[in-house]
């Protein structure tokens, strides 16, 4: 069920009427549902029930402190790419020993900082990493737990950009270098080798790639289990992707792939892996978050051209990256659809590019003044936004049933250059 409807001709998030939040807070805003929230990570959270599992929201997708609370006391865990991201989690009330870190990249401090704070495990990519995880856990006398990402080579049939588990990619280890890096590992002498790893891409409609980048997975745990290295955790990683109105295939429910994922695991450990406790852990950011918020955006100019008509609007490619990046296709609504001819139109914001588009070829009936709302918005909206333009960031508002809460304020001008110095 969406929270989000059209109620009595004028679109809602839950029991609030959209075009009152307009009014109340401006455009751009993006508006988040709670209740959709919670249903998504319960579709995560409730068959993983009575089950070693943990829910690692990837909290790139939207890592609003409001967003991460409620969650937090869903019981997630988070998974995180930067020192800067666990801060949040911990300002957020969110437990470090729930934390995964995954990234390329992982800087001494941002070891320092996860070894002293106590995460669940490192996620680690490559070989260079590992030393470097061994060095610094063993200067501050900790033992560091590691999980290697293991990259299956398995086609997410997804976007190039999003895709992340082929051989070209920069992430995990090859597949066929799995074995000797973890032997590499295990012989670290501040490290703890407990888990495996992988993230095959985002945006996945269909769970097949997902479960046969699992079985890789397990094939790998069993030679691992024949040599003596006993892994605690499967980590299967993110991607299940959202409805974004395209009229593709539906996405895979939340429940059922979940629900695949504990089959597959049930019936090897069964039958091979003699019963051995392993705890499953998901990292799903785009399928917790995305259809629970919408940009809400204003029209300014209609602008008709000899061959494209453009529907200047408030909103731009810096708080809303996607269509730019990956030509993402959004959906567009209006929150108070009118009566009449519609025409074609290419939603543009004012930012100089070219590329500063949000929709194209859309036949929608609007004025000056209208307001819209950009769908599914939720996921990699907010969190990839810039200020390019010396444009203030969006606002962001917290629906809960028919209670609004500013969840954080629109950036002014002078907060985007309060960091800067004039030299003279
Ligand atoms: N785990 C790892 C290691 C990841 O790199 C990602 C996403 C996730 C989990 C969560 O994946 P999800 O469940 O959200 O598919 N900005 C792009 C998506 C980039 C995804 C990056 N990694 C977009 O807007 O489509």
């Amino acid at each position: 069920m969406s929270h989000f409807s059209y109620q009595d001709g004028v679109l809602h998030a839950e029991g609030v009427a959209l075009p009152a939040i307009a009014a109340q807070f401006g455009t751009p805003t993006y508006v988040y549902s709670k209740a959709q929230l919670l249903q998504n990570f319960r579709g995560y959270a409730a068959p993983s029930k009575g089950r070693d599992a943990l829910v690692c929201y990837a909290m790139k997708a939207n890592s609003n402190l409001a967003i991460l609370d409620i969650l937090a006391r869903e019981g997630a865990g988070f998974d995180i790419v930067s020192g800067g991201e666990l801060l949040r989690v911990i300002a957020a009330g969110g437990d470090p020993g729930k934390v995964i870190f995954s990234g390329v990249g992982k800087t001494v401090a941002e070891i320092e900082l996860a070894l002293n704070k106590g995460i669940l495990c490192f996620n680690v990519e490559s070989i260079p990493e590992l030393h470097r995880i061994n060095e610094v856990a063993g200067r501050l006398g900790k033992r560091a737990p590691i999980s290697l990402r293991v990259n299956p080579n398995v086609d997410p049939k997804t976007h190039p950009y999003i895709a992340t588990g082929l051989k070209a990619s920069k992430f995990g280890v090859a597949f066929s270098d799995a074995l000797a890096t973890y032997r590499t590992a295990s012989a670290l002498p501040h490290l703890d080798v407990v888990g495996i790893d992988c993230h095959i891409g985002s945006q996945l409609l269909d769970d097949a790639p997902l479960l046969e980048a699992l079985d890789k997975l397990i094939e790998l745990i069993d030679t691992l289990a024949s040599e003596g290295i006993v892994l605690h955790h499967l980590d299967v990683g993110g991607g299940l992707g959202i409805d974004y109105g395209t009229g593709d295939n539906a996405p895979v429910p939340i429940g059922d792939y979940v629900s695949r994922v504990f089959a597959r695991i049930d019936a090897w450990r069964a039958e091979k892996y003699e019963g051995r406790p392993i705890k499953v852990i998901f990292e799903p950011g785009r399928s917790i978050v995305g259809n629970t918020g919408v940009l809400l955006m204003s029209v300014e100019f209609l602008k008709p051209g000899e061959e494209k008509n453009f529907c200047v609007i408030d909103a731009a490619m810096n708080d809303m990256a996607r269509p730019a990046l990956y030509q993402a296709w959004m959906d567009v609504k209006p929150v108070t659809p009118r009566d009449g001819a519609t025409v074609k139109y290419d939603l543009v914001g004012p930012v100089c590019e070219s590329g500063d588009w949000l929709a194209r070829d859309r036949e929608l009936a609007v004025e000056p003044g209208d307001v819209l709302a950009m769908m599914a918005a939720g996921a990699y909206g907010f969190t990839m936004a810039s200020n390019y333009n010396t444009r203030g960031r969006a606002a962001e508002v917290l629906v809960d049933g028919d209670q609004v809460h500013l969840i954080r304020q629109r950036e002014n001008p002078a907060d985007l250059f309060a960091l800067e110095t004039i030299v003279k």
